[in-house]
Order: C-alpha cells, then sequence, then structure tokens
C-alpha cells in the first residue's frame, strides 16, 4: 500500500509513538531516530506542551555578539541563528560604535492593536459615532478580562474607529488598543477583541467577523540611533560606499528586501534566543517599512558634520519576557539573564539597536570587501566538515581552501583524500 500522510488520533500518541510512524513513513534509520529522539536543555516534554504532533527536538547555534554599549549600559547579546558572519558583523559594528557612545536608543508604551472587523453596517457613520461615545464600556469590558495586567498599569487604554471600503464593499474596524506591559500581547489583545465583540455588534447593528492582533504594531515602537567615526569605520571612503548603498536601497525595493533582511539577521536571531514570535516581528517590520506606500529601509544613514556616519532606526516590536515560550523555554530563560533586559521594553531598544548594527555590518561589507571574505572562513569549514572531515582535519582542509581563495566541495574532497593519505 502507498504510505499515507492521513493518520486520525496522530495528535494523541506519545512523541515516541508519533517518531515511529514518521520513521515509517520516510524510512528512516535508526541513527537518524536516535538523533530526533536526542533532546538538548528543552525536554521533549516541555516541547510537547509548547505545540502540537511533537516528534523531538532541533538545535541552532547560540553566540554571543559583544561590544554592545545601549544607553551607556554593556550587554551582551545572545543570538540564535544558522547563519555565518552575523554574529561576529554584529560584534563589529557594536565595537565602531563604542568611540562615540554606543546606542542610544528608546521605545513608546507597549501598546498592540488588535482589529474587531463588522460588516453589514447600515449607517457607519453613526455606527462610528456609537462606538466612541461608548468608549469607556467598550474598554472597561475589555479590562474585565484581565484585571492582572490592569493592575501592572497595563490594559486597554483607547481605541480607534476606521471606515474602509474593501471589494466586498464598506467595513467599520475597530481598532482596540491595549498596553500589554511585559507580554508580547497577542493573546490578551485576542481574548480581549473576542469579548467586545457583542458591544460592538450591539452599537453598530451589525456582525462582527475576525477578531485579532494586528501585527502592524505602529504604537509599539523602538528607535535606535549610533555615531560610527570614519576612523573607526575605515576612512572617508567607507562612508561614502555605506551612504551610497543606503540610496541604493531607498531608492529600489530588489535591494531595499535585502537590506532590511540584514537588520532582520540581527533582530530575529535575538528574538529567537529570547523564545519570541520572529513571524510577528518580521512581519510587522516589513509592513512598517512599507506603511507609507512605498517599501522603506527601516533605517536611515547620513554623514554629519564632522564626516562621520550616523543611523539610526524605528521598527515595531512586539516582543515579551512574560507569557508564550520566554518564560518557559530553558535556554531562552538563560539568554534573557545575560541579557539582563528588566522590561519588554527595554528588550525592544536592544533589538532596534542590534538591528541597527547588523545594517551597518553589511553596507560596510558590502561596499568594501564584499560579503563574500567574511564569510570564507566558516563556510569553509561547513563544507569541509560535509565532505567527511573530522577532527583537526576540518581546519586543515578549511585552511588550504582559504589560502587558495576558493572553496569547493570537489576541492574540499580533494584535499581532504590527499592529507588522508
Ligand atoms: C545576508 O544575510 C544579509 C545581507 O545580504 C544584508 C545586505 O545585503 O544588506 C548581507
Amino acid at each position: 500500500m502507498d504510505k499515507t500522510s492521513e493518520v486520525s488520533g496522530f495528535y494523541k500518541l506519545d512523541p515516541r509513538k508519533r517518531l515511529e510512524f514518521v520513521r515509517d513513513f520516510a524510512k528512516l534509520s535508526e541513527e537518524e531516530v536516535d538523533l530526533l529522539q536526542k533532546t538538548g536543555a528543552l525536554e521533549l516534554e516541555q516541547a510537547n506542551r509548547m505545540i502540537e504532533n511533537v516528534i523531538g527536538t532541533t538545535e541552532f547555534p547560540l553566540g554571543i555578539a559583544t561590544h554592545f554599549l545601549i544607553n551607556g549600559k554593556d550587554y551582551l547579546i545572545p543570538m540564535v541563528l544558522e547563519e555565518p558572519s552575523v554574529v561576529a558583523a554584529a560584534s563589529n559594528a557594536a565595537k565602531m560604535a563604542r568611540p562615540r557612545g554606543g546606542f542610544h536608543a528608546e521605545s513608546t508604551r507597549p501598546v498592540m492593536i488588535g482589529q474587531i472587523q463588522v460588516v453589514d453596517v447600515k449607517d457607519h457613520l453613526r455606527a462610528k459615532e456609537e462606538i466612541l461615545t461608548h468608549k469607556e464600556r467598550i474598554i472597561s469590558k475589555a479590562n474585565e478580562q484581565d484585571p492582572f495586567l490592569v493592575k501592572l498599569g497595563g490594559g486597554a487604554v483607547d481605541l480607534e474607529v476606521r471606515l474602509m471600503e474593501t471589494f466586498r464593499g464598506p467595513m467599520v474596524i475597530v481598532h482596540l488598543l491595549v498596553d500589554v506591559r511585559d507580554a508580547m500581547g497577542a493573546n490578551v489583545i485576542n481574548t480581549m477583541c473576542e469579548a467586545v465583540a457583542p458591544v460592538i455588534e450591539e452599537l453598530t447593528g451589525g456582525r462582527v467577523f475576525l477578531r485579532i492582533v494586528s501585527n502592524l504594531a505602529t504604537h509599539r515602537l523602538a528607535r535606535a540611533r549610533a555615531t560610527f567615526s570614519k576612523e573607526a569605520l575605515g576612512g572617508e571612503e567607507v562612508v561614502e560606499g555605506v551612504l551610497q548603498a543606503y540610496a541604493f536601497a531607498a531608492a529600489d525595493p530588489y535591494r531595499c528586501a535585502t537590506h532590511n533582511k540584514g537588520v532582520m539577521n540581527g533582530v530575529i536571531a535575538v528574538a529567537l534566543a529570547t523564545a519570541n514570535d520572529t513571524r510577528a516581528l518580521e512581519a510587522g517590520a516589513h509592513a512598517y517599512a512599507a506603511k507609507d506606500g512605498l517599501y522603506k529601509p527601516l533605517t536611515h544613514w547620513e554623514r554629519n558634520d564632522d564626516g562621520d556616519l550616523v543611523g539610526s532606526i524605528e521598527l515595531p516590536v512586539a516582543v515579551g519576557l512574560v507569557g508564550g515560550a520566554t518564560a518557559v523555554h530553558p535556554i531562552a530563560k538563560i539568554c534573557r539573564k545575560i541579557l539582563g533586559v528588566k522590561t519588554a521594553q527595554e528588550l525592544g531598544e536592544v533589538l532596534a539597536a542590534v538591528g541597527l548594527a547588523q545594517n551597518l555590518a553589511a553596507m560596510r561589507a558590502l561596499a568594501t570587501e564584499g560579503i563574500q571574505r567574511g564569510h570564507l572562513k566558516l563556510h569553509a569549514r561547513n563544507v569541509a566538515a560535509t565532505v567527511g572531515a573530522t577532527g583537526e582535519l576540518i581546519d586543515l582542509v578549511a585552511k588550504r581552501m582559504v589560502a587558495e581563495g576558493k572553496v569547493s566541495y570537489d576541492r574540499a574532497l580533494a584535499i581532504l583524500k590527499e592529507l588522508q593519505k
């Protein structure tokens, strides 16, 4: 019989039983099954409570970016990602920011938006008026859902009403604004939106469909800026090169996507280390970059009167320190301790600084020696390991390829064979 993915009750099985099913389906070897069963700090049982249909856990490297000085405080920055050179680049940029005082960061209150979609409204202006007239009633209904959050100084604080044309006709969209304090906030927002929906239906006479957080968190922003002296950067030509790179990104969405990807290399790596929702951040950042109708860089760069390079960044930062995986994942908890952040707002400011550093490092490399040289050493080690080098042979094969200025699987294999003789 052909193998099928149609399996009932898979979710009810023990993770080990699920793995047996997957083993048979994918013809996994015993060695592969053993690897999948190996767990690190995140135990199988914890993982099994985090998502559905768990069969194991997986690992990525955790690196530490150094030299970060943000608002006069020194930080070691844990970063989780699979890409070589990112951690080194962040550290390098942070080092170059220090002579001019490091990064200065600030952020707004942690206010997230919940959206409530109302359709089939007869009189839209009247509906808007009714909602605004009964704003306090809606807000207190929302706050009844989470008295603890209110006690902490958060909770629903305001609402906005938008009238919108869509291809299915006009809609009334209510934005519930909630100060989520140290949470990422999606859960509390969704609960509140669902709770106030009947009140909104009653006030508008319409029908509510969606009640959900918006990842375009325009009320929860972090900003960072830093000055990089031309000496630290390597001279006036480097400043010029970075400005040319920035102008390119500001003019062209093809380049801008990669420019912002570089920013997010840093932001997402820190978010992952702290077990935050990286997809929410990514969606928010790119939507924010396009908020004026054109996709633009998240960063801004200019030369000051001394000829130094001044950079700034602004982006939405829907991150939390409580709730979700952030407070459960054992490594994330340690990463948070290493970071030493006390609030989600502070974490957001760190993310902004890391994003700015990452962008500077990328543009500097691109505008000078190119990106590949920095990648070469680690890439060479990876290639050496992939063709079967182990122990000190990895370094020997990699070094030879780097010296020759060419890294390839064929060459790695040839060198390995030669060394093994
Ligand atoms: C690679 O992960 C990121 C860069 O492409 C960013 C950029 O081009 O600015 C180097």
